[in-house]
């Protein structure tokens, strides 16, 4: 009798064992289908962000400057760039802070020329691509910047008059001045302006300089304008030929290049995780609007930069701005845009996204350089030590991410890869 019951229960000892191997089984396979699903998610979430970046557009047109794409015109702002006798000192061009060796950057915190000026210096490469140029916007188009560098105390401390006298006087480049643009308007060489002369910028207190340009005969001044809005139309379209090129992160895009794992995984950090394309967005990596980071004074002070919201007012009565008279259009819509614009409260502290393209070469960081490595960067942005809580004014998109060492490394990693000047394939 205790044969045939044993046998029962021998058999439901072997069916439970059996059951449980079973459900161990099922419960591996389907968390490994589960899993198999999500890295299939995520490859397909992965492949679906990288899309955006395998067509980069060209540079957009720009209608304000007649001679944005003209090469005779770039011709000669290639010779302006690199002139050093364009400063008061004779000792500083455009390339002196943007130095083609340093991907058009300095390498120093503060930008050095004449004097020492008070913020970082940005590339060149990619500037003709956005809307807004410097920190705080206070030029909106690439022609219409280089208008002040020439004339800024720190900068190069030149004046107009005397550039436009060079430009009249030097027989190189008054032969790639003519090409481009045939007659100069100021009669037979050599033209001799006694007297350093500009006019007198928002907000500087007089001095000689300004006191001589309103002494100036006012055809004399339309003349001196003249040209000089061609010289700095002409360092608009040679910056126009400066892009940043394809960078390996839109190889891998289009499949032309490979992304190692860690640059990988920082992209997807950068994209989902820390969120930092909902400023850094798009193919450039900006979304061209001013954020203020909260980023803290120097010392424990308050910061004393009041970006975009003292850049509004220059703008709006800049006469080489897109709506001012030298302006080729306008009425265009970026003119329309600058008319517009108001300097609310909020856009006190602000500063431009600054594109992520060729950072890993454009140290020290922010705009007035306090960060020296990316790494730096990275760590401000895990923690948001210091930040200053500007009650309404605050961006409130940032928060501390807690990341991990290693996953700041892979961010970095990532941010290395959008470096271009190692590109020497064409686009
Ligand atoms: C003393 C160093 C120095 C010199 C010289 C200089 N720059 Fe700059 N450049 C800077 C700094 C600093 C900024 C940022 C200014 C700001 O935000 O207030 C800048 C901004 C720019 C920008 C805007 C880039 C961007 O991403 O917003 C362009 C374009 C530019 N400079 C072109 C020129 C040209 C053209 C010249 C010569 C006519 C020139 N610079 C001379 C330091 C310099
Ligand atoms: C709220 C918008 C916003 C977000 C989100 C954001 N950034 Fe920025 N980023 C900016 C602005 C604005 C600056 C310039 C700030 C300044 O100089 O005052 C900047 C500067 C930088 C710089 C310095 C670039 C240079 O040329 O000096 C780097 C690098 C950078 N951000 C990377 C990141 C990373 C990585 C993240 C995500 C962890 C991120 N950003 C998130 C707006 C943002």
């Amino acid at each position: 009798m205790m044969i045939p019951s044993a046998q029962p229960k021998r058999n439901s000892i072997v069916m439970r064992v059996l059951l449980f191997v079973c459900g161990v089984g099922i419960f591996v396979g389907v968390s490994h289908i589960t899993s198999l699903s999500t890295e299939k998610d995520a490859q397909l979430r992965l492949t679906k962000s990288l899309e955006p970046f395998a067509t980069r557009g060209a540079i957009p047109l720009d209608r304000t400057n007649r001679w944005a794409d003209d090469p005779k015109a770039a011709a000669f702002g290639s010779l302006l760039f690199h002139d050093l006798r364009f400063s008061s000192n004779a000792a500083v061009s455009c390339a002196t802070c943007h130095d083609p060796e340093r991907a058009f950057t300095d390498g120093v915190p503060l930008a050095v020329g004449v004097g020492t000026g008070k913020r970082n210096t940005p590339t060149v490469l990619g500037a003709a691509r956005q809307r807004w140029q410097t920190w705080d916007g206070r030029a909106d188009t690439l022609w219409s910047q280089a208008a002040e560098p020439i004339e800024a105390a720190a900068e190069m401390n030149f004046d107009r008059t005397s550039a436009v006298q060079l430009v009249r006087n030097d027989p190189t480049l008054f032969a790639a001045y003519s090409a481009a643009f045939g007659e100069m308007p100021l009669g037979l060489p050599p033209v001799e302006f006694t007297q350093r002369a500009r006019p007198l910028r928002l907000g500087a207190d007089m001095d000689e300089a300004s006191i001589a340009w309103d002494a100036l005969v006012p055809s004399r001044r339309a003349a001196i304008d003249e040209v000089y809005s061609r010289m700095v139309k002409s360092l608009g379209a040679f910056q126009r030929t400066l892009d940043a090129k394809s960078s390996r992160f839109d190889r891998h895009a289009r499949g032309d290049a490979q992304l190692t794992a860690a640059e990988l995984r920082g992209w997807v950090l950068f994209h989902e995780v820390a969120k930092c394309d909902q400023c850094h967005s798009g193919v450039e990596f900006t979304d061209g609007e001013f954020h203020n980071l909260g980023l803290p004074g120097a010392d424990g002070r308050l910061p004393d930069d009041s970006g975009r919201h003292g850049a509004i007012p220059k703008l709006k009565v800049d006469p080489y701005s897109s709506a001012g008279a030298f302006s080729d259009d306008q009425d265009g819509k970026q003119a329309t845009l600058v008319r517009g614009l108001k300097s609310d409260p909020e856009t006190w502290g602000q500063m431009r996204t600054p594109s992520l393209r060729n950072v890993a070469r454009t140290a020290p960081y922010m705009h007035d350089g306090r960060f020296a490595t990316l790494d730096a960067v990275v760590d401000f942005y895990n923690t948001l030590d210091g930040a200053v809580a500007l009650d309404h004014h605050r961006e409130a998109v940032l928060r501390p991410l807690g990341l991990t060492a290693e996953q700041k490394a892979d961010l970095v990693a990532f941010l290395r890869s959008l470096d271009s000047i190692e590109n020497s394939e064409p686009d």
